[in-house]
């Protein structure tokens, strides 16, 4: 088949959070895989800085229709692999920042406009190329206008650009809202305005296009495809996503397990696997050490790696500070994100002398090392689409305390549940909820052959990108 995929972020060459590890990883399964995949991302500048992007060419020049102006863009093609290339829309005006979707305190206030003319460049581009695209498939509100664009383009042209389109949503809390007055900058007809249009609360929603407009809508997880048709999860597109309910399904993301492997990861202190665990205490000490404190703590260490905001449940951490203050425990987190979080885990943190450490850095390597490092890893999210740590952390034999939500229940078997099968820990998304699940870690810790068998169990999971490619294949296939 011919496949294009079309994202705001992908791995390796920007990254913010999940999206761009499982668009990156998807992309090049397919490819892999004998299918003919393209991907398009925007040409940013740490993208195009990116020493993964050397070697990217400009192919076209495109002059893009934005209401009544025209904006120019370029196209640079890079050839990846066999059968993948990847192709990012270059307009300096939008892409040549520092930041992504912001300047890390706020979001960009032309992000409607710096969206639509990515959206409309990748259809331009499609038609250019003539790349006769099986399956056009977009992900998250950034991409949410591609299926009308690729639809309104091919009217206007009398050509097929996509046979069939997908919509993939990684996280329906972001969505993409814009005031109405950002309309007529798509060219879009007017009808679009209404409420079976984009309208959303009086504003223009991205997301509600891709949700009432792909052919086929997809999430992260079936437990998470189930939460967004309710009003607790659904961000106020609960409507929105029942009256699709028959055309959405939920695929589990993979992992890349050659990047995530503790038998080969080069930046581990030593190497280990489930038939040998040995490697594990190494890798232990070495966090410890590599974080100033005591290599020989004897207690549970729990590591957290996260985007510091409200979905994460950090609250809910710093809610059971009493336990991390009086007890035996350590707590290692790397994120970065809200300044109230990171406020209130840096005072944590201190209250937890010489047994706690926080880094508020992206730092791809240290997320491996606290991956290996720690005992059990913290994801107490509120709402988790799909979530990879808690899979990447069973790889390591880091047992997972998560909440039973989204893409968590759908990824980790609890140990009170099924004590033959469990590979981690489950708690209700609340402060006295995770002080259950961390007395339950401290539990587990004291009987380490409890413990190994479950880390022995997790590690031996297929959470590889292979099973998780078979779904979407599938999905095209029967889609066409
Ligand atoms: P989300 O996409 O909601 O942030 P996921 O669990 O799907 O959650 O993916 C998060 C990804 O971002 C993981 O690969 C995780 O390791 C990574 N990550 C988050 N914060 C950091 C950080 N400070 N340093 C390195 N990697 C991070
Ligand atoms: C989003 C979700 C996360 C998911 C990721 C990749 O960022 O928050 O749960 O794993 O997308 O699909």
């Amino acid at each position: 088949m011919k496949i294009v995929h079309v994202a705001s972020e992908v791995f390796p060459y920007v990254k913010t959070g999940g999206l761009a590890d499982a668009v990156g990883a998807l992309a090049s399964t397919l490819a892999e895989r004998g299918h003919e995949v393209s991907v398009f991302l925007p040409g940013y500048r740490k993208a195009l800085e990116h020493p993964a992007a050397r070697g990217s060419e400009r192919r076209l020049r495109l002059r893009i229709e934005m209401g009544d102006r025209f904006a120019s863009c370029d196209v640079l093609a890079l050839p990846v692999a066999p059968r993948l290339t990847v192709y990012f829309i270059g307009r300096e005006e939008f892409f040549d920042r520092q930041g992504i979707y912001g300047n890390g305190e706020r979001d960009y206030e032309d992000n409607d406009n710096r969206f639509i003319c990515f959206a409309k460049a990748v259809a331009e581009t499609l038609r250019l190329l003539d790349l006769k695209a099986d399956i056009v498939h977009a992900h998250d509100w950034p991409t949410g206008l591609i299926p009308l664009f690729l639809r309104y383009a091919e009217r206007r042209h009398g050509v097929m650009l996509a046979l069939r389109t997908v919509f993939t949503i990684h996280n329906i809390a972001f969505q993409g809202v814009f005031p109405m007055k950002s309309f007529p900058r798509t060219n879009l007809p007017e009808e679009l305005m209404g409420i079976d249009g984009l309208e959303y609360y009086g504003q223009m929603s991205f997301m509600k296009g891709g949700l009432l407009f792909a052919d086929h809508l997809t999430t992260v997880s079936p437990q998470y495809a189930r939460e967004i048709q309710t009003a607790e999860f659904g961000c106020g597109l609960d409507g929105v996503t029942q009256s699709r309910a028959a055309d959405l399904v939920g695929l589990v993301n993979g992992i890349d397990t050659a990047v995530w492997n503790p038998a080969t990861d080069p930046v581990l202190a030593a190497r280990y696997s489930a038939d040998d665990l040995g490697g594990k205490a190494a890798c232990r000490a070495d966090l410890l050490r590599r974080l100033g404190l005591d290599p020989a703590f004897p207690g549970p260490i729990f590591g957290m790696v996260a985007r510091l905001t409200e979905q994460k449940g950090i609250s809910l951490v710093l809610a059971n500070r009493r336990f991390f203050e009086s007890s035996p425990v350590a707590l290692v987190v790397l994120g970065s994100g809200e300044a109230r979080f990171e406020a209130g885990l840096r005072d944590l943190v201190a209250a937890m002398a010489g047994r706690a450490s926080l880094a508020t850095r992206l730092d791809e390597e240290m997320s491996h090392i606290v991956e290996a490092g720690a005992d059990f890893f913290l994801m107490p999210s509120l709402f988790e689409p799909c979530g990879l740590n808690q899979m990447y952390s069973q790889a390591y034999g880091t047992v997972p305390l998560v909440s039973r939500v989204g893409g968590l229940v759908d990824t980790v078997i609890d140990l009170a549940d099924d004590p033959a099968n469990g590979t981690g820990i489950m708690v209700r998304p609340t402060a006295a909820g995770l002080a259950e699940g961390l007395e339950r870690a401290v539990a587990l810790h004291r009987n380490p052959s409890a413990l190994q068998a479950v880390q022995r169990r997790g590690m031996r999971r297929d959470f590889s990108w292979r099973q998780a490619a078979q779904g979407y294949e599938r999905l095209y296939q029967d889609a066409l």
